[in-house]
């Protein structure tokens, strides 16, 4: 059994969704479906009892130790935060609350459920009774954006990259990057971290770049782009970084930290333009014309970050790890998947998920 928080947002839920498919090891899901949580996204698993789904934040002091002594996971993947940039500029405080003091909280229940477990040493928790001091991990799910921004001619963020961030959700996720980092040197819990560059995929919150453009394309909105557009963002597609969190899970090395990233890099005009070439070319606009006529430049994010890139040398070199994905294949399955999901997009652009998940999944939570 494992315990993924988190796992109603965009990445979990591919997480969760990729775990269930290829393993039968039961999934604990705890998610505050915030405005991000969206449990329609596992909808397929409503009547799955190896999902169980717990409404409630990573923070709250008391819900975590009972969930933990209860199922007894073998691991914690850490996925809940508040992840956008553009709301962490305007209301950082949420990001401060979730992504610093709620990965604290977290942190200090997970450590007092691995302290309680069984070493090998005392002679208990081995012979197949349970987990044990030795088998437990918690990974801890973080980003590029912590390392700060690069020049076109620097060389990628390798693992030893100063932390240089430069918003405040790259600032809270430093934080909690360094708060994992502490709780392995001076407590000794088994944590790994993995630093992913940007993700796109199915599920994705409309309010990122790539499900944006799809989205307000269809809508016959403007396509917004910050500043010149020449920002240049690492693209991976989201099953790739979940395979890499489960490779990391499997192999990776008691308190190393993994970059995840698919060599990918592209400047935010550039996604724009594909995004745009394949909706042309899979539902052409009725008048005819390019959906890039509907691209519209708008004043730059505050502290805009000019590029990110990840060397993804060592999980390649370490732990064999490959995306499978290129972009081309990549986007066009994104775009495929937004033209066959109209309902998901209608029922989150209405709001209309938060009555399906009252409606589904009130006697559960
Ligand atoms: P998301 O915003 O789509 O989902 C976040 C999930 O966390 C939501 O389901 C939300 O309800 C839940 N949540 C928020 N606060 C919570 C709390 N206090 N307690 C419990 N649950 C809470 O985010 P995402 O894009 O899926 O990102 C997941 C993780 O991956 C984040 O930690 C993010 O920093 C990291 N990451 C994201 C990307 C990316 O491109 N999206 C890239 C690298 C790393
Ligand atoms: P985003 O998807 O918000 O991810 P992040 O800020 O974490 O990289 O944005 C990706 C890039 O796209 C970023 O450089 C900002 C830019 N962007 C736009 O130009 N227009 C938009 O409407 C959005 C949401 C982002």
């Amino acid at each position: 059994m494992i315990l993924v928080t988190g796992s109603a947002g965009f990445i979990g839920s591919n997480f969760v969704l990729d775990w269930l498919a290829q393993s039968d090891e039961t999934v604990i899901n705890l998610d505050k479906l915030t405005y991000a949580g969206n449990l329609q996204n596992l909808a397929s698993l409503k009547d799955d009892p190896r999902h169980i789904f717990v409404q409630g934040d990573i923070g709250d002091t008391e819900l975590l130790p009972k969930l933990l002594a209860q199922h007894r996971p073998r691991a914690v993947v850490n996925f809940a935060a508040e992840s956008h940039v553009d709301r962490s500029i305007h209301g950082p405080e949420d990001f401060i609350q979730t992504n610093i003091v709620g990965t604290f909280h977290l942190l200090e229940g997970v450590r007092s459920y691995w302290q309680s477990l069984p070493s090998p040493a005392s002679g208990r928790g081995v012979g197949g009774e349970g987990v044990t001091q030795s088998d437990f991990r918690f990974l801890h799910v973080s980003t590029d954006e912590v390392y700060g921004s690069l020049t076109k001619d620097e060389p990628a963020f390798t693992e030893t990259h100063r932390y240089e961030p430069n918003s405040p959700y790259s600032a809270s996720k430093a934080a909690s990057d360094h708060l994992v980092r502490a709780y392995h040197h001076t407590y000794g819990l088994p944590v790994l971290t993995t630093n992913c560059s940007n993700n796109y995929g199915p599920y994705h919150f409309p309010e990122k770049l790539i499900p944006l453009m799809i989205v307000n394309a269809l809508a016959g909105k403007n396509l917004p782009v910050y500043g010149d557009g020449q920002q240049i963002r690492d693209w991976l597609y989201v099953k790739d970084h979940c395979s890499a969190i489960r490779c990391v899970l499997d192999k990776g090395k008691l308190g190393e930290v993994y970059n995840v990233g698919g060599w990918n890099e592209k400047a935010n005009l550039d996604i724009v333009h594909i995004v745009c070439a394949l909706l042309d070319e899979l539902r052409p606009r009725p008048d005819g014309k390019s959906y890039r006529e509907q691209i519209t430049f708008v004043t730059d994010r505050p502290g805009h970050d000019r590029r990110y890139a990840i060397d993804a040398r060592k999980i390649e070199r370490e732990l064999g790890w490959k995306p499978v994905e290129t972009f081309e294949t990549g986007i066009r399955k994104t775009v495929q998947w937004y033209l066959d999901n109209q309902d998901w997009v209608n029922n989150v652009l209405s709001g209309n998920y938060r009555q399906w998940v009252e409606k589904n999944y009130a006697a559960r939570t």
